[in-house]
């Protein structure tokens, strides 16, 4: 045996089957990065990030893993240049058509998380259809955060809320309209809607900070950070996150178990 195929098997047996995180978020950061390093165009980044992110649901399936969500595109990404934005549009489409078979044969369903009505209508159609194709797949959740902003999901969350006041609820006393909103009822108006909190949050390329990602979602995640640029991001790697994640106390503000 190779000696990396057994410190990949040695990896996998470190990992306790009873301790799984139930939902891991990537922040998938460092492809242009990666590009320049190689002295080529933010574009190859991009491209190279998409044997990774394959990897990544792959393995996280494999795992048992129930749910995985990958912060693709920002609502902050709209302000890079024009090409770029284009490029990684039209990459989206081509993974949204090439993942449909893949995400059968594995019983993966897709979700998408952000403002899906804003992304231009060639990825809306191909969403559409693959949303469609897999939504009785019960193996794992792979929940796409298009277009997603944390902000602007509180602000339709908050919308939402006001809309369904305004609507049904007008005939109902201020007071109880105004404590008929808890945490459970808030959560079940944000696009994660159903999808339990992450457990584990990864992010990738060192870069200590949220970036607009969940924000409500991630109080209680244990958070991973890694100087690994997204492309150069390995399965043995996602190994390693789990097992910090494994080694971590969650106290949830209580007090530590002896
Ligand atoms: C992450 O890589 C991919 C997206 C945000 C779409 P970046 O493109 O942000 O790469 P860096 O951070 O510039 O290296
Ligand atoms: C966060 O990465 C967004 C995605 C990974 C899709 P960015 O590269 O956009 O974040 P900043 O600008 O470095 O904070
Ligand atoms: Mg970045």
């Amino acid at each position: 045996m190779k000696n990396s195929s057994l410190a990949h098997d040695s990896l996998i047996k470190s990992i306790s089957a009873g301790k799984l995180p139930k939902h891991i978020a990537i922040i998938m950061d460092g492809n242009g990065r990666w590009a320049a390093k190689k002295g080529l165009p933010r574009t190859a980044g991009h491209k190279k990030g998409m044997d990774t992110v394959d990897m990544a649901v792959t393995t996280c399936k494999n795992l048992g893993i129930k749910v995985l969500t990958l912060y693709a595109f920002s609502t902050e990404n709209w302000r890079r240049p024009e090409k770029e934005v284009t490029f990684l549009m039209r990459l989206l489409k081509t993974y949204i058509i090439l993942q449909r078979q893949k995400l059968m044969k594995n019983k993966i369903r897709l979700n998408v998380i952000g403002r899906i009505s804003e992304l231009p209508e060639f990825v809306k159609k191909e969403l559409v259809k693959t949303l469609k194709a897999t939504s009785g797949n019960t193996e794992m959740t792979l929940n796409l955060a298009l277009n997603y902003g944390g902000r602007v999901e509180i602000i339709d969350a908050v919308r939402h809320i006001l809309r369904d006041v305004l609507e049904s609820k007008k005939d109902l006393a201020p007071e109880a309209v105004i404590n008929s909103i808890d945490e459970e009822t808030f959560s079940s108006y944000l696009y994660t809607a159903g999808l339990p909190d992450p457990d584990l949050l990864i992010r990738t390329s060192g870069e200590f900070r949220l970036s607009n990602f969940l924000l409500w979602q991630i109080a209680y995640s244990e958070i991973y950070i890694t100087d690994i640029l997204w492309p150069d991001f390995k399965e043995e790697d996602l190994y390693m996150s789990v097992l910090a994640y494994q080694q971590r106390e969650r106290r949830f503000g209580g007090v530590k178990r002896i």
